[in-house]
């Protein structure tokens, strides 16, 4: 199994592109179950998570062709309505193909998704929603299977926002007859860039990015091209990496509106941060001041950038303390830290407080999720000597050439056997 080796001590310097976000990308291909014809997909993020759904796409009957960066689904030839165990298992965002087949083709089958390293993660919401739009749902056997000949709008109330829920219940709303309005809805962009293709198809979809979403139902949506948007996690973690390492990079292809949290906290730092139209410059050329961090639903800070953020402040002036409001065991990468010299105490499970220490020391460490293994390739850049980081293949579901991207801004890092 591949592992990342990183010799630490370098300044990130020069510029970065920024790839498709993963997870605007799922969603957008899942949608296209609800098409008969071709979609093409540009600025696709070469990644196991994309594999993972093509592969799923392709197993229920649609025409895939995939090269850089680039993918065409053809869902005219979709000939089969279950989604096995074997390749839900693989990626939970597998869920999102649940609404489109039923909101097609009136049945779906769906492995329901087990819980995963960082919380038990059901999925709740998605199905009361769908049931609330007329579907008969049955859990069997470890299958989801929902039925409906046609599904009719209704009100959807999310106890809390849902990201995948949101975007299940858009694209089943979106072909139901009559009204639905989705209340309490989350608000992220890639929730938005959804929004926006299924209107490009045809759908009529109002309010994505607020709480409330009302849709139309239509009758059919028809083919279109598709660009997926920039990745904000991605350079949340180039941003955060280059504070860290005292570095000056300009990171392009980005969209400095959609990481506002990040932006903020990481001014707080005392990092220089300069957002340009499509990219952003961070300059750290003093040393990092400890804050305090809450993830919670967009526009707040995300828990998908927590794990890199607390990497940063076991470096910082000061202590920090981090609250992980979303998911329940989204401190494992702590542990780790710990492995490197860090100062962290986790209370009550979802509150740790950092104590900044002057420096990390490498060790060799366990990836245990993405977005863990991003903070562990941060701490291994700051950090005196070399660290091995393994299971790896967590970072690859999410991160596009990270060593490569790191590497052109001057990091000693590369991937071993
Ligand atoms: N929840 C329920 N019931 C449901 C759905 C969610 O209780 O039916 C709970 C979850 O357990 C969690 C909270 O609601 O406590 C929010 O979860 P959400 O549904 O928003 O998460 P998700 O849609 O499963 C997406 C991203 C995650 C990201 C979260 C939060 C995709 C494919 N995944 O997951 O991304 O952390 O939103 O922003 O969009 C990652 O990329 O590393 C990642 C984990």
């Amino acid at each position: 199994m591949d592992k990342i080796k990183i010799t630490g001590g370098r300044q990130l310097c020069g510029e970065v592109d920024i790839s498709g976000a993963k997870n605007a990308a799922l969603p957008l291909i899942a949608s296209s179950i609800l098409v008969k014809g071709k979609i093409c997909f540009t600025n696709v993020p070469d990644l196991m998570d994309i594999t993972s759904i093509r592969l799923l796409l392709e197993d229920l009957g649609a025409t895939c062709k995939a090269s850089k960066n680039y993918l065409e689904v053809d869902g005219s030839s979709i000939n089969k309505i279950e989604a096995e165990y074997d390749l839900v298992r693989k990626m939970r965002a597998s869920i999102l193909v649940l609404c489109p087949l039923v909101a097609r083709f009136g049945h779906a089958k769906v492995s329901l998704p087990g819980g995963c390293a960082i919380g038990a993660r059901p999925v709740n919401m998605h199905l009361a929603g769908l049931e609330a739009l007329g579907a008969s749902i049955k859990i069997d056997h470890g299958y989801i299977e929902a039925k409906a000949s046609r599904l009719i709008g209704n009100d959807i109330y999310f106890d809390m926002p849902t990201v995948t829920g949101t975007e299940n219940l858009m694209m089943a709303a979106s072909l139901a007859k009559g009204t639905s309005v989705l209340r309490n809805a989350a608000r992220e962009p890639e929730i938005v860039a959804l929004a926006d293709a299924l209107n490009k198809m045809g759908a009529k979809i109002k309010g994505a990015g607020t709480t409330i979403i009302t849709i139309e139902g239509v009758k059919t949506l028809s083919p279109v091209d598709i660009k997926i948007i920039p990745d904000r996690i991605e350079t949340g973690t180039f941003m955060v990496a280059a504070a860290a390492t005292g570095g000056d990079i300009l990171i392009k292809g980005c969209e400095p509106d959609h990481i506002g949290g990040i932006i903020n906290k990481l001014k707080s730092t005392g990092t220089i941060v300069k957002s340009f139209t499509d990219s952003i410059r961070i300059i750290s050329n003093k040393p990092i001041k400890s804050v305090d961090i809450k993830t919670l639903p967009y526009p707040g800070f995300p828990t998908d950038m927590q794990a890199q953020f607390m990497t940063l402040m076991t470096i910082a002036n000061g202590n920090s303390v981090i609250h992980e409001s979303i998911f329940e065991n989204r401190f494992i990468h702590a542990n780790e830290l710990l492995r490197m010299g860090a100062n962290i105490s986790i209370s009550s499970g979802n509150v740790a407080m950092v104590r900044g220490v002057k420096k990390l020391q490498a060790a060799q460490v366990m990836a245990s999720d993405l977005r863990a293994s991003a903070s562990l390739v941060i701490a291994g850049l700051v950090a005196d000597g070399t660290t091995i980081i393994s299971r790896i293949y967590h970072m690859d579901r999410g991160y596009e050439a990270i060593e490569k991207k790191f590497s052109l801004l001057g990091a000693k890092i590369e991937r071993i056997s």
